[in-house]
């Protein structure tokens, strides 16, 4: 174990995970094996502390890697020879090559930014959010492709934020065209004036079904921490059944390895729109094979999706 074979030297082993902050306003990440390895542990530093900044729309990014003191001894463990492990060199395979080490050009671009980023792409939908002291929070959608050079670099800068708070994600193919993403953010101001925050996103590829249709797949799905458990989810999942199975060519919606908050999630919104639909209306075990192609058709759900939505619509009728 990692840790045992550093036990001669434990005050230089850092978590990883608990030492790393991710700001737009200061949040952790939830994982950063991806990064850092299976045990997200550094050795070499003690008071260790990674700070990632963004600016909240932009995204342009700040690292900042400060410690209290590194290891410059000499020591062995049956894994070698011990030294203080490269932290920048690790973190800049994951980082955008403009990331920013000079806090006040970070301020500057920060407040820059605040004032003229717009989200890129062309915005699919609005949604507004009324707050506990009964203020409107303005939120908008937007669709981009990476045939838009300049979504490329502003993806670049986003899909850390993967890594961090998606279990067993990786990066995407920002060659291929295909990929559809579908961006959040949180709009405050008006017109020219108006200020964007990110708030999360969600990629989508569209897979050939033979004979000519298309099976549109949910790859990454995200809202950042300090907006989850606000409905944002479920606004995106909305607009994005919405989009996807209002074009002729989409056969179905899929999504890439859903967890188990996903798929929540999903089942939830999926039973709204069923429902809304009328579409168990007189339906009693046993469902008919037919029925479920029907409802699959009709819905442009897999045919596992329908399924559990039908069993849970049978499950509430019993209680
Ligand atoms: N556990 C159980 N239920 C949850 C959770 C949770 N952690 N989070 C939300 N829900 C439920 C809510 O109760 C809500 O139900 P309701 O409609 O009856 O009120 C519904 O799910 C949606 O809630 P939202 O507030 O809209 O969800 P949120 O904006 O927090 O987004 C998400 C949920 C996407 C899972 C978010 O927490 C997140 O990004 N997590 C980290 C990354 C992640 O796990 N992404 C999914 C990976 S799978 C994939 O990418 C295909």
């Amino acid at each position: 174990m990692f840790s045992s074979a550093f036990s001669d030297f434990s005050e230089f082993v850092s978590n990883t995970t608990e030492c790393t902050e991710l700001q737009l306003e200061p949040f952790k990440p939830e994982f950063t094996y991806p990064i850092f390895g299976e045990q997200e542990t550094v050795f070499g530093y003690k008071g260790l502390q990674i700070k990632i900044n963004y600016a909240s729309g932009s995204l342009k990014t700040y690292l900042n890697i400060s410690y209290k003191e590194k290891f410059n001894g000499q020591g062995t463990n049956d894994t070698g020879v011990l030294e203080a492990a490269d932290i920048k060199g690790t973190l800049s395979e994951y980082l955008p090559s403009d990331v920013l080490s000079n806090y006040d050009e970070f301020i500057r671009i920060v407040q820059e930014d605040a004032k003229t980023f717009k989200p890129l792409g062309e915005k699919m939908s609005e949604y507004k959010v009324e707050t506990e002291d009964g203020d409107e929070e303005q939120y908008e959608i937007y669709r981009t492709t990476f045939s838009n050079t300049k979504f490329r670099s502003y993806h670049d800068r986003m899909q850390l934020f993967a890594l961090l708070f998606i279990e067993g994600s990786s990066y995407i193919d920002n060659e291929d065209e295909k990929w559809e993403i579908y961006t959040v953010f949180e709009k405050q101001g008006q017109n020219e004036s108006a200020v964007y925050h990110f708030v999360g996103y969600c990629t989508a590829y569209p897979f050939f079904c033979w004979p000519e249709n298309i099976r549109m797949r949910i790859s990454q799905f995200l809202i950042l921490p300090p907006y989850q458990k606000q409905g944002h989810g479920n606004s995106l999942y909305q607009t994005l059944y919405c989009i996807f199975t209002t074009r002729n060519e989409v056969c179905e919606l899929t999504v890439e390895d859903p967890n188990e908050e996903f798929s929540n999630l999903r089942d939830k919104n999926d039973m709204r729109i069923l429902r809304d639909q009328h579409a168990f209306q007189g339906l009693q075990a046993p469902v008919p094979e037919e029925k479920i192609k029907e409802l699959q058709k009709r819905f442009k759900l897999t045919e596992r999706q329908i399924r559990r939505c039908v069993e849970m619509y049978l499950l509430s009728k019993l209680n």
